[in-house]
């Protein structure tokens, strides 16, 4: 009889890991902050949850397509409810443009480092990642490292803006290169809620129809749990995504959570305020001992610490040992090793992270 794993698809054996085991960690010990995960640390308002308390007396009925929020949604492109397509959170769309772009042994281009979900998901699809490093430099895009990757079993091009781990955002005239190569591209606006007075790329889809927009609650609205997100782009590029989504793959509850925080977006601003606050406070307190944190415009920041000699393995055991704090692990990049990454939690938790930068790199 053959092994069980002889059953799998071959790309289920070989696919990288996305490692969750951190989850396990923090929940099991509440008391340490939870830097390390780019949560929003603030919990729903007492107007979601009501709202999600009272639909769940509909829960024994599936859900519909959800019109009236997808219109709410679509106007903040300027676009209309065919133009959005809901999710059990961005990662739902990481999984479904994989799926419905790549078939094995198609590319998918990224640059490197770069959220550890998006690999995995394009490996279990069959597809081959080429990962681009960012510039030593800057640790921007090497766009035309991306570009001059491209060739004929290119299918998808991921750009991340801002970027995940520098929180850096892509210079427009370098995002149309890649839509002017006609080949589908994601862009993930996964942090974008962070500064509202920049515009989302969602106007790009009607010249380039091929361009899609990722969007989350997870991250200033602060739904990592609830969980729910919307994929941006012309009606057949929704089409595309509603296809490959489960049918009900948002629940009532989720909705119901996401219509109530729309109708209040005082809920929103304030916990953008409180991130963004700590982020300028964060950056302050870096400079003052001597290290570099990134110019970074979402709810996290990369910081390089190699010049203090320390590695990244011993920042984040030092953090713990502290002042209980989890930070974020972030692999070697260009060769350097102290790289970490931090973000905001609760004032108390921020106020434990200032005192360990001060007592563990200011003396
Ligand atoms: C760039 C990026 N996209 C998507 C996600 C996934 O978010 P969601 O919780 O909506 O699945 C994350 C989460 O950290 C992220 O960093």
């Amino acid at each position: 009889m053959k092994e069980l794993k002889e059953w799998f698809v071959p790309w289920l054996l070989t696919a990288r890991e996305y490692n969750t085991s951190i989850l396990d960690k923090a929940w099991a010990n509440p008391d340490y902050g939870r830097l390390m995960l780019n949560e929003n640390p603030i919990p729903p308002s007492e107007k979601v949850i009501k709202a999600v308390a009272e639909i769940t007396a509909k829960g024994n009925r599936y859900p519909d397509s959800m019109k009236r929020l997808r219109t709410k949604l679509g106007k903040l492109h300027n676009l209309g409810p065919e133009n959005v397509g809901l999710c059990n959170g961005s990662s739902e769309i990481i999984d479904s443009m994989m799926r419905i772009f790549l078939q094995p042994g198609d590319e998918i281009i990224m640059s490197t480092p770069t959220f550890e979900l998006f690999p995995p998901r394009a490996e279990l699809a069959g597809g081959k990642v080429v990962s681009v490093p960012l510039r030593p430099a800057d640790l921007q895009y090497d766009v035309e490292g991306m570009l001059g990757a491209i060739n004929p079993r290119t299918k998808l091009i991921l750009v991340i803006n801002p970027n995940n781990p520098t929180g850096i955002f892509i210079e427009e005239e370098d995002l149309i290169r890649f839509c002017e190569t006609g080949i589908p591209l994601c862009v993930d606006e996964a942090y974008l809620d962070y500064h509202p007075e920049i515009p989302s790329k969602s106007y790009l889809i009607e010249k380039y129809p091929h361009v899609f927009l990722s969007h989350t609650f997870s991250k200033a609205h602060g739904f990592a749990g609830i969980r729910f997100g919307y994929v941006v782009g012309t009606e057949e590029m929704v089409n595309a995504f509603n296809t490959m989504f489960l049918p009900w793959n948002v629940s009532l509850m989720a909705m119901a959570a996401a219509e109530a925080i729309l109708d209040n977006p005082e809920e929103i601003a304030a916990k953008v305020a409180h991130n963004n606050r700590w982020m300028e406070i964060f950056t302050e307190e870096l400079v003052k001992v001597g290290l570099k944190p990134f110019p970074a415009h979402g709810n996290y920041m990369l910081i390089d610490a190699t010049m203090t000699g320390k590695t990244t393995a011993e920042i984040l055991a030092a953090g713990m040992e502290m002042e209980k704090t989890f930070l974020k692990k972030i692999n070697p990049i260009h060769g350097k090793d102290g790289y970490f990454r931090v973000t905001p939690g609760l004032d108390e938790e921020n106020e434990r992270f200032v005192r360990f930068i001060r007592n563990y790199f200011g003396k």
